[in-house]
């Protein structure tokens, strides 16, 4: 675009051209609608604003040096918010009305879409909330979808630097039985006081132990964790988690690259063991572990203060398929046609 100086982006938000909504009312959904404001109307007595019932999604879109723009494994976040809304009893929004509504806001969008040499990414952020008053405590009658996009750097200002988590015990983010494996908004209000207090105490964010036992790894606020170990990629299996497809994906890649995949319940302990440690997700693409303090017993994890070549060669592999400069073996882009 004209004059945008592409490396300023981190994560904050900005207002592009247009962004797509779509109800659902009387059983059925609507439309796509195109908006050039970013306000949405909400009803006073809507169970989004009153009772959490309310789901979001995240992915993104890249340009390669081909100038082709790629759309990262879209499917699978529109059966990730399917499950969020199913856990939440939300409308269900059909997987391709949400593919065609992700595809129309980046089209609509195209001169925000940041260049190859750039760096950063378009993100796109698709919502969805109960919508029509609804008091008593029941699903709700009416749904909104709204999605928008934007440019983004990096989640974590150190980019691929390694960097700095913390485990407390005293802040859960999902329960055992509750909703940690769907993306709903709660499951990130729980984290804010965490995550605050980590940001103030230098952390990038608190590495999350499961909420019955806190014996094992959960995840790292808005990513999920893995650790390697001799040629073996491992990361926690958990009932509190949100299934990333930025893990799904590197699981993928590791036994691309001959190494073994091991997802089960990882302990605390277990943590001395690693070799090397990252934090995984969209946002975060890969963002390598520099140490993990233990602040309830005073005890750190170093894996050091660079990027250790496991996480290197996944990290670049992943970039690669993403921007095209890598074989899409499995079919995870979809190009977008302008
Ligand atoms: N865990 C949490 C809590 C998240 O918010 C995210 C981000 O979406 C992830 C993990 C990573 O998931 P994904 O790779 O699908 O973006
Ligand atoms: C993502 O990785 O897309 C996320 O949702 C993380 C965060 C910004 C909530």
């Amino acid at each position: 675009m004209e004059n945008i100086d592409w490396k300023q982006f981190g994560f904050g938000y900005t207002k592009t051209d247009y962004n797509v909504r779509c109800h659902f009312r009387d059983g059925k959904w609507g439309q796509l609608e195109i908006s050039s404001s970013d306000q949405v109307n909400v009803h006073i007595a809507a169970t989004g604003l009153h009772y959490g019932q309310q789901a979001f999604e995240g992915l993104k879109a890249f340009k390669g040096p081909d100038g082709k723009v790629r759309v990262f494994r879209m499917d699978e976040n529109a059966k990730r918010m399917q499950s969020s809304s199913h856990g939440i009893m939300m409308a269900e929004m059909p997987i391709d009305l949400f593919e065609e509504a992700v595809i129309k806001t980046i089209k609509l969008n195209e001169r925000w879409i940041p260049p190859y040499e750039s760096g950063a990414s378009l993100y796109i952020r698709p919502v969805l909330f109960g919508n029509g008053a609804q008091v008593g405590v029941n699903p709700a009658p009416e749904y909104t979808f709204a999605i928008f996009v934007m440019p983004v750097g990096p989640y974590f200002k150190e980019g691929f630097k390694p960097t700095d988590y913390v485990i407390y015990r005293e802040y859960d983010r999902a329960a055992p039985q509750g909703t940690g494996t769907i993306k709903v908004g709660g499951n990130y209000a729980s984290s804010l006081r965490g995550g605050t207090r980590a940001h103030k105490e230098g952390f990038s964010a608190v590495l999350f132990l499961d909420a019955k036992e806190k014996k094992y790894i959960d995840e790292c606020g808005p990513a999920n964790f893995f650790g390697i170990k001799d040629n073996t990629y491992v990361t926690p299996k958990s009932n509190s988690i949100l299934p990333s497809i930025t893990n799904k994906s590197l699981c993928q890649i590791a036994e691309d690259m001959g190494m073994t995949v091991d997802r089960r319940k990882v302990t605390v302990e277990e943590l001395a063991d690693f070799t090397e440690a990252g934090a995984c997700g969209t946002a975060a693409v890969i963002s390598p572990i520099r140490k993990i303090v233990d602040a309830d017993n005073n005890v750190d994890y170093f894996y050091g203060d660079e990027a250790g070549k496991t996480s290197l060669k996944l990290y670049e592999t992943l970039r690669g398929i993403q921007y095209g400069t890598v074989e899409d073996k499995h079919n995870w882009n979809t190009i977008i046609e302008f």
